[in-house]
């Protein structure tokens, strides 16, 4: 794959000698108007194409009414990207823009699994600058593919963890901007309001008869969707409690539970865009209600049984996060609580059918699905999820 060219950064002007009697005194302007008729054209670039878009849905998940718990799921893949990327996106587009840090014809480098390098290419495109995607090699061909499509180039290591280095490295080189999603996406983001999210999803459940969720579950990736829903919730002052599910060899769970940020797992996600090898900067843990970890067989699973039940795939992440809803609601209708239950659709399935949906991939990773979606059948049957099995407990 290709790598940008190294260019030279721009020469600062030289300060001006003080004039005689001013001695001592400095001042410093760097105003540089062309620059900031560039920059209001890109922010306004990135508004106007907010203002194109429409919310996603929130769609109601059919289950016995008797049971008295509903489940919804925000259907993030409608995005123009195909995820809930595309909000991380135009948020650290709009935070890198306003701080300086992206500048005319500068290539804006990102470390990705894939769906924030999509997101990102597309309005690397709007507002005029090159874009590169720092990704491992086996990330899927597709998002290879649309990262392309949106004008973005490709730059693939080998070891995953590489990918920040490799970032880093490459914007130096080149004058170029690193993104630094893993750091930056809990901050980018506006989690009081402005329709964010949590928002979104607090106004589409006014009208329902239970319009406060009992329970919220996402997954992370950054942390940053986790983050803004939990602390929203906060600010609303509501009851909702926000559980994070998380896939096998991620550092997030153990992280977590042992309050412990500098875990390693030495071992990459099966589970495309979610479950990390480190506890990311922008996972917030003190604002997480519950965790719970989930085989990567439970998530594949679970989004097979959701292609059944709302007759549309799903990336496995969503299938993560929906087995841990499956899990509360069991016991949500074991203790007799009625309420509501929120999960994401956080991309399509349609990226991944050469791996979750291939059972030739699934034989070739060992990973038999057949246990789990039995489970699943019978929850559907019965609204109890049995077990949790050892390997659910972390
Ligand atoms: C498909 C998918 N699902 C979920 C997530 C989690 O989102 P976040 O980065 O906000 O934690 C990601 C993140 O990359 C993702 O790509």
């Amino acid at each position: 794959m290709e790598t940008p060219k190294p260019v030279q950064r721009p020469p600062q002007p030289p300060v001006p000698a003080p004039a005689a009697g001013y001695a001592g005194e400095l001042d410093i302007d760097r105003s540089d108007p062309a620059y900031r008729r560039w920059l209001s054209e890109a922010v306004a670039k990135v508004h106007a194409d907010a203002n194109r878009s429409a919310d996603t849905h929130l769609l109601s998940v059919p289950l016995p009414a008797d049971w008295g718990v509903d489940l919804y799921l925000k259907d993030e893949s409608t995005h123009p990207t195909g995820s809930l990327k595309h909000r991380l996106a135009r948020s650290l587009f709009l935070y890198a823009l306003c701080n300086g840090w992206i500048r005319p014809d500068r290539p804006v480098i990102e470390a990705s699994s894939g769906s924030t390098a999509v997101s990102e290419a597309y309005f690397a495109r709007l507002i005029g600058v090159p874009f590169v995607a720092v990704m491992a090699r086996g990330t899927v061909r597709a998002k290879v593919e649309l990262i392309q499509f949106h004008g973005g180039r490709c730059h693939l290591v080998e070891d995953p963890c590489e990918v920040y280095e490799t970032a880093a490295r490459l914007a130096r080189e080149t004058g170029g901007h690193y993104m630094d999603q893993f750091t930056y996406a809990e901050r980018a983001t506006d989690w009081r309001g402005n329709n964010n999210i949590a928002e979104s999803i607090f106004r589409q459940l006014a009208a329902e008869r239970h319009p406060v969720p009992d329970w919220i579950v996402a997954t992370a990736g950054t942390g940053g969707t986790s983050a803004t829903l939990a602390r929203y919730v906060r600010f609303a002052q509501a009851t909702t409690g926000v559980c994070v599910a998380d896939p096998e060899n991620s550092a997030f769970f153990p992280g977590w539970r042992d309050g412990d940020p500098s875990v390693r797992t030495g071992t990459g996600s099966r589970i495309e865009g979610i479950g990390r090898q480190r506890v990311e900067p922008s996972f917030v843990p003190g604002a997480i209600d519950r965790m719970m970890r989930v085989p990567d067989a439970a998530s594949i699973a679970a989004v097979r049984v959701l292609e059944r039940l709302l007759g549309r795939r799903a990336g496995a992440s969503t299938g993560t996060g929906l087995w841990a809803a499956f899990r509360i609601i069991s016991e949500m209708r074991e203790s007799g609580r009625r309420g509501s239950v929120v999960g994401l659709i956080c991309d399509p399935g349609e990226r991944y059918v050469e791996k979750y949906y291939s059972d030739g991939w699934l034989a070739e990773q060992g990973i038999e699905i057949g246990p789990y979606v039995e489970r699943l059948e019978r929850f559907l049957r019965s609204g109890i999820l049995d077990g949790p099995e050892p390997e659910e407990r972390g």
